[in-house]
């Protein structure tokens, strides 16, 4: 089966409760930890316009009303910046996501991420559709999700993005069992298994915050039971539809680029390093700067509370 609809919806689930970064979190939503000097979920925003999937359904929960807010317009803020004159800050409010079509679902209880898109499911209909995890980031310019979408104009079903991970990282993910295809960079996934316990992974391939899916996962989601940690899965039922038999096949683009899971503190930290190296404005005095930080400290044992561990 093929379908060559132009993928137009995206799911962005953000309503998870950011424990891993607590304090940080308790009152400020992971997705709104700025990286650099805008919010994580503005570029997972503009990384799905960019795709063409620009009907965005976010899902949040309580406590995440700055997600709306980062989206809306800000008159009061835009007025005083317009009255000094000052065209540079006015214009780092302005991103392709003010013009974004964002709709907004409260999951209501946070019972996985299966459920969060489950919640989704009369906002898509039956159309395949986007979804990015809030969290999740993917170096800009290597359009990750337009050749999701490709795959899934040409084998129809769903398609996943794996990133090969070291043996010892991978029961932090989703893991894929795969086996090749004709089309170089693309696999089929074969089974899934969520957080695998350490030796029983079948492969080193890991499922990132990006997916485009048939829309006949809702009907599998409504027959999942809760799995790993008491919560719905999305890959428990993605592995029922890899059998082919439930609104399957499923497909995965196989990704080399920079990710970084921002809801983990060592990859936020790496996050914020890396993009602010490639900034073309903070870039040249940033780098120049940690080249002398590492320089000089790289054999300073860490001082006491810096070095709690994260
Ligand atoms: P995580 O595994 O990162 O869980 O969720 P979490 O609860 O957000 O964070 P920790 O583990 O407590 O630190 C993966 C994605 O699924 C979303 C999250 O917002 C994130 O984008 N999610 C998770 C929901 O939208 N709802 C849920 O019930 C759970």
């Amino acid at each position: 089966m093929t379908a060559t609809r132009r993928i137009t919806k995206a799911v962005i689930p953000a309503a998870g409760l950011g424990t891993r970064f607590l304090p940080a979190t308790k009152a400020v939503p992971k997705e709104m930890l700025p990286v650099v000097d805008r919010p994580a979920i503005q570029y997972v925003v503009e990384e799905s316009i960019a795709a063409g999937f620009s009907e965005i359904l976010m899902v949040t929960g309580r406590n995440k009303s700055a997600l709306e807010d980062h989206f809306d317009r800000s008159y009061e803020l835009e007025n005083v910046l317009r009255e000094k004159g000052d065209d540079v800050k006015l214009s780092r409010m302005e991103s392709s996501a003010a013009s974004a079509d964002i709709h907004y679902l409260r999951q209501g209880d946070p019972r996985g991420l299966g459920h969060a898109v489950l919640r989704a499911a009369s906002y898509v209909g039956d159309v395949p559709f986007g979804v990015l995890l809030g969290d999740d980031l993917i170096g800009a310019g290597d359009d990750l999700l337009g050749r999701m979408a490709a795959v899934r104009a040409r084998v129809g079903g769903s398609v996943l993005a794996l990133m090969e991970v070291p043996a010892e990282q991978i029961s932090r993910y989703g893991c894929a069992a795969v086996e090749p295809t004709s089309e170089p960079g693309v696999v089929r996934v074969t089974d899934l298994v969520e957080k695998p316990a350490p030796g029983e992974a079948p492969s080193n391939y890991a499922v990132l915050g990006r997916y485009v899916l048939d829309p006949g996962i809702f009907g599998v989601l409504r027959t999942t039971e809760p799995g790993r940690g008491g919560e719905i899965q999305l890959t428990d039922a993605l592995r029922e539809m890899c059998g082919g038999e439930a609104s399957g096949p499923v497909h995965a683009v196989v990704f080399s680029g920079r990710r970084y899971d921002t809801g983990n503190p060592g990859d936020y930290l790496r996050a914020v390093v890396e993009l602010a190296w490639d900034r073309a404005d903070l870039g040249p005095a940033f780098r120049e700067w940690l080249g002398g930080f590492v320089a000089a400290n790289a054999h300073r044992p860490p001082a006491g509370a810096g070095s709690r561990a994260a």
